[in-house]
């Protein structure tokens, strides 16, 4: 059984560890390994404080097994504006894991005013970009060998997510 719910304090440890093992595949995301766990902890506080929408699933044996956080921009002129990131650890891929979480940290940031979620893909990572189009993400651009690892440079895909145009100031 999994449980998909919003962070709290005592879910640092086990989200650092859970954030460590995607990392260290060294395929998807940004570096290698997790930051270390202060900067981890302050992250989660931070987004705790700034009531920024960050689910973790919890499994009763492995604990943390995934997470989905949308962090929003600091600025006025951004605030509406939401950065997305996720992750599965692997053995608990395929399960429907991903999807839960998309959904509730959309509705999250929904319920928050984030009017704009955007993201960065790798190329070739086909499933997790196959899961944000089917959640509305489209399309917007394209970094070229923008990360560099292992087996070489890969590509950089931006994507974003608007919400409805009557949710937007001046149109009520
Ligand atoms: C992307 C990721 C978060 C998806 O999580 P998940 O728990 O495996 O996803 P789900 O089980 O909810 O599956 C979601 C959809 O992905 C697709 N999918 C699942 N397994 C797949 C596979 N092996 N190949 C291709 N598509 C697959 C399916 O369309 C599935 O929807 P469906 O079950 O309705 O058909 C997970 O694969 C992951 O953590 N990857 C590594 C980290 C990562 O890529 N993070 C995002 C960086 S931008």
């Amino acid at each position: 059984m999994v449980q998909v719910r919003p962070i709290t304090e005592n879910d640092i440890g086990g989200f650092h560890a859970a954030l460590d093992s995607v990392a260290r595949e060294s395929s998807f995301l940004r570096s290698d390994a997790a930051p270390p766990i202060d900067a981890v902890a302050s992250f989660v506080r931070q987004n705790i404080e700034s009531q920024n929408p960050q689910l973790v699933a919890i499994s009763e044996q492995d604990g943390v097994v995934g997470w989905c956080d949308i962090v929003r921009a600091s600025g006025r002129h951004e605030s509406h504006v939401g950065e997305l990131g996720m992750g599965v650890v692997a053995e608990w891929r395929g399960r429907g894991i991903g999807k839960q979480l998309l959904v509730d940290t959309i509705a999250a940031a929904d319920a928050c005013n984030v009017l704009r979620i955007e993201l960065s893909v790798h190329s070739d990572n086909h499933k997790a970009i196959a899961l944000y189009r089917r959640f509305g993400f489209v399309d917007e651009g394209r970094k070229l060998r923008a990360r560099m690892r292992n087996s070489g440079a890969v590509d950089i895909f931006l994507m974003a997510r608007l919400r409805p145009e009557q949710f937007w100031p001046g149109n009520t």
